[in-house]
């Protein structure tokens, strides 16, 4: 990073920040923390707060930065395209957005060859919805508990948490299936003995609350506000068999878990061996620029024969942006890095779990998307959640440089995902922040 700029030292205080983002947002814009950090630089996974103080950044704005703050080669290419061509709509064929086009037909799986873009991942899985209705004609869609996508009427109503609902399901078509979450077991199983049978109920929820005939199913490889619900490695095979034997279509959404954020991989249905007919994308695709994209076999993609527009999507700034980000992960083998570094991270998790048995209850995930699951007493399967410990566990980490992220149906996971490009070194150092922060609540 360099010395703190011009406009930053300019700028107000961070406690008069506070003060207007209390006075000018709306309360649900919720911040982390007690006292709020008011970040105003960053470079790879350093930030750096108004006060001068510097952070190691294991969040990534939510899974986003995905090549690290201020990436040279995305920045770059952003400047320069901005000063060629800022915006001209999707009424206007452009290089970036064919070129990203183009490049994701490349690197999603099977027959995934058209591309609509939007600005968000909510956009995304409203535009995947629409498609697996209008290709089959049907309006059913089943989707999980403990799953998220989004805050419009229809994201809402795919959610299943309660927290995220402002207002009641709108949407009558959606039905929700158990959450394949092993540590809390819906049906009180143990996997494997369980033969995976949250996967199996999905043919008895189509049969007992659906007409028998759905659109599709919509589902988070890893379930990421849902806290890093990480499914059986069977799961997907055996729920998506299910749902094409009732006429529906997989709709992936890869918001979370695109990009190599699994390790190794691009996308985490390739975890599972499975391919979708729809797939969804957005947080890491730009390294932070606002673009998301919905991903479709060409026969889903030409079932849309209304006219239908996103100002936004695709706009060359955030196209150009996609692609170059895209580039960082090929150029640097960052798949592989999150791969390498994911398992580090996993191994140091599980070394704090033996050393924190009563508090850390589950470690989970894949590559770079570890969670950490804090309960009243793993020791007593005393697994009542505990946000409390979360909560003072979050100031540790605060004091301590370190930020990280949280999330689940209670508050009581820590959701840990640096960006592809992490060193081992910054690895082991988050790992260090999390044990003193661990031993100062007394876990
Ligand atoms: C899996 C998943 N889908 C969809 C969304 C909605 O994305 P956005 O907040 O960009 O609208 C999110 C956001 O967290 C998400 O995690």
């Amino acid at each position: 990073m360099n010395p703190q700029t011009q406009e930053t030292r300019a700028a107000a205080s961070s406690a008069e920040v506070r003060r207007k983002h209390k006075e000018f947002l709306f309360p649900a814009v919720a911040n982390y923390y007690e006292e709020p950090i008011v970040l105003a630089e960053g470079k790879g996974l350093r930030l750096r707060d108004l006060d001068g103080r510097e952070y190691l950044d294991f969040f990534g704005g939510i899974l986003t930065v995905s090549v690290g703050h201020a990436n040279e080669d995305v920045n770059a290419a952003v400047k320069a395209q901005i000063d060629r061509l800022g915006h001209v709509s999707t009424l206007y064929p452009t290089i970036p957005i064919v070129e990203l086009a183009e490049k994701l037909a490349s690197i999603t799986p099977g027959q995934l060859k058209k591309c609509y873009f939007t600005a968000s991942g909510t956009e995304a899985d409203e535009t995947a919805v629409m498609m697996a209705q209008t290709f089959t004609g049907r309006s059913e869609i089943v989707a999980l508990r403990h799953g998220y996508s989004g805050r419009s009427m229809l994201a809402q109503s795919l959610t299943a948490h309660a927290p995220w609902r402002a207002l009641p399901t709108k949407i009558p078509d959606i039905k929700h299936a158990l959450s394949p979450y092993c540590y809390r077991c819906p049906l009180g199983l143990t996997y494997p003995s369980c033969e995976v049978k949250c996967a199996q109920d999905i043919e008895e929820l189509i049969q007992t609350t659906t007409t028998g005939r759905i659109a599709g199913f919509l589902a988070e490889p890893i379930q990421g506000v849902g806290g890093f619900v990480t499914p059986p490695k069977e799961y997907f095979a055996i729920a998506v068999e299910i749902i094409r034997k009732y006429g529906g279509v997989f709709i992936c959404d890869e918001v979370q878990t695109g990009f190599g954020r699994t390790g190794g991989k691009w996308w985490g249905c390739e975890q599972y061996g499975v391919e979708p007919e729809i797939m969804t994308m957005a947080k890491g695709i730009a390294n932070g620029l606002p673009i998301s994209a919905t991903v479709c076999t060409p026969a889903i993609a030409d079932s849309l024969t209304k006219l239908t527009i996103s100002t936004f999507g695709g706009n060359p700034i955030t196209a150009t942006a996609a692609k170059a980000t895209i580039e960082v992960i090929e150029k640097r083998d960052l798949r592989t890095n999150s791969e390498v570094q994911g398992k580090r991270l996993r191994a140091g998790l599980e070394r704090l779990k033996q050393k924190y048995p009563r508090t850390i209850g589950d470690v989970r995930g894949m590559g770079l998307m570890q969670g950490v699951e804090l309960v009243e007493d793993e020791t007593k399967k005393n697994r009542t959640p505990n946000p409390k410990a979360t909560g003072r566990l979050f100031e540790e980490t605060k004091k301590r440089g370190l930020l990280i992220g949280k999330g689940g149906l209670y508050g009581n996971i820590l959701r840990i995902s640096p960006a592809l490009t992490v060193s081992a070194a910054e690895v082991d150092e988050a790992i260090t922040k999390l044990d003193e922060s661990f031993g100062a609540i007394g876990a």
